[in-house]
């Protein structure tokens, strides 16, 4: 496994629609194991591939990396197949370092994706974890939080962790 940049805001590659990934091949999965080592190494609670600078539909997501059993979600190709209520809360971006923000999403989506075996799954999400999906799924249509915020403020140096 190997670290990769962290694309910053600015870059156009963040901007564009990614691309199917199809196959689950050995190098798309060392992709995905060097997407998880990177979001740690950032403390980051999800990473999409376009942030590594890969244009294709996948991300990684820890969306509670405290937990004593780790719950790692590698999401290929995902569709989000149902939407339901919402819920405000705030958010971050290892790609717009130094600020997080107010941001409106569903309190609860069901999700269809590949594994890292490729086999497909469909699971369902709420609260928090509901919020960090729906952020990675945006960065595979190049869209930011700050595009849906509606506060963004600057963090303070002793509060920066915790991002996605
Ligand atoms: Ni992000």
């Amino acid at each position: 496994m190997a670290l990769r940049n962290v694309v910053q805001e600015g870059d156009p590659i963040l901007r564009k629609h990614a691309r199917p990934v199809g196959e689950v091949t050995p190098h798309i999965r060392e992709i995905l194991e060097d997407m998880l080592e990177t979001m740690r190494a950032e403390d980051g609670v999800g990473l999409a591939a376009p942030q590594v600078g890969i244009l294709r539909r996948m991300f990684v997501a820890e969306p509670d990396p405290t937990l004593e059993e780790k719950k790692v979600y590698f999401m290929v190709d995902p569709e989000i197949l149902e939407r339901e209520g919402s819920q405000v809360g705030t958010e971050g971006c290892l790609s717009v370092r130094g600020y997080y923000g107010v941001v409106e999403r569903p309190e609860k989506i069901r999700i269809r994706a590949k594994d890292l075996d490729g086999k497909v799954r469909e699971l369902e999400f709420e609260g928090f974890e509901a919020r960090v999906m729906c952020h990675e799924y945006d960065h595979l249509d190049g869209i930011l939080y700050t595009d849906k915020a509606t506060e963004v403020h600057h963090v303070e140096a002793s509060e920066e962790a915790g991002e996605d």
